[in-house]
This record gives structure tokens, sequence and C-alpha cells, in this order.
């Protein structure tokens, strides 16, 4: 990994610079769920389990949001700045993430991937997560 990036917890007063950097990434589906104040609170409910990679100390180049239920922990709005990718950044930022869920005591993690992101899909194979074929997403 480039000398000047490192990997820290993200906080809320990240949220600028973080959000710019879901909105700049395609492959990511933002919404309501993610203005500041819902984002506040997935952060104020999981505090240590997400993570912002930063350059010289001031530039959020990568970031993952995580939090868990109690038994299963769940991965959203992995993204690394088009210039920083293929360095491991994705990779460090989702081992920090399964490292804080393996401290509580979490061992299984769910993510969702959109279908027209097979770059995406193939970043999370190659992590270990695996595609269940015997389900359906639903929502309301
Ligand atoms: C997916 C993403 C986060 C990967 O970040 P990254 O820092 O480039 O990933 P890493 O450097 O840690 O890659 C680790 C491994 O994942 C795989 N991988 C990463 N990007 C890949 C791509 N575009 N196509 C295929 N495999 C890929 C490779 O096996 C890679 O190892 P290698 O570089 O030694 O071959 C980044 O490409 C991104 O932000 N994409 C847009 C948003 C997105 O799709 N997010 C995930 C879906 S929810």
């Amino acid at each position: 990994m480039d000398s000047g990036i490192s990997i820290r917890a993200m906080t809320i007063d990240d949220y600028p610079q973080v959000y710019a950097l879901w909105a700049a990434t395609a492959g990511l589906t933002l919404g309501g769920a993610d203005s500041r104040a819902s984002i506040g609170k997935v952060l104020a409910r999981n505090e240590g389990f997400s993570f912002v990679a930063e350059r010289n100390g001031r530039e959020i180049v990568g970031a993952l949001l995580c939090g868990h239920d109690g038994r299963r922990g769940c991965l959203y709005h992995l993204a690394v700045a088009a210039d920083c990718r293929r360095a491991g950044l994705g990779r460090a930022l989702v081992a920090a993430s399964l490292a804080s869920l393996k401290d509580a005591g979490i061992e299984r993690c769910h993510l969702f991937v959109n279908l027209d992101n097979p770059a995406g899909a193939s970043f999370w194979r190659q992590a270990g997560f695996t595609v269940q074929g015997d389900v359906e997403f639903y929502a309301r």
C-alpha cells in the first residue's frame, strides 16, 4: 500500500468527503438512507466498524460502511478513488471491518452487489465472499 495512505475508523466529520467519494463512484447506489443524519446514526450505533483510507492525513480516498445487528455483520458502499485502485486499499478496508466484527464475536457478514457491477463482484469473490444463489432480496 502507498506509504502516504493509512486506514482509520470513520467518523461523522468525514461525511462530506466520504459522500463525495461515494457519489463519484460508479457501481454504488445512494439514496435517502445516505444522508448525513442517517450515516451518523449508523456510526453511532456501530462505533469502530466503518473505515476510511486517508491520503497524507487529509484526503479520503477509500471508504467502507459496516454495521451489525449482534449476530451478522453487513458491509455497504465500499469505494476506492479511481486513481488509488489495485493497490490493496479495498482489501485493507474490508480486513479492518472484518477484524472489528470478529472482535465483537461476529464471524458472518453480508453485502449487496449490483448485478451490473461484475468488477465489484470479482473483488468480493477474491475476498472470500460467495454468492448466495438460493435467496431473493426483498425490501419495503
Ligand atoms: C471494488 C473496489 C472497491 C476495489 O478496490 P481496490 O482498492 O482497487 O481493490 P484491491 O486493490 O484491494 O483489490 C484486491 C483484489 O480484488 C480483485 N479486484 C479488484 N478490482 C478488480 C476489478 N476491477 N476487476 C476484477 N478484479 C478486481 C483483484 O483480485 C485484486 O487483486 P490484484 O490487484 O492483486 O489482482 C474499487 O474498484 C471500487 O471502488 N469500485 C467501484 C465501487 C464498487 O464496485 N464497490 C464494490 C461493490 S459494493
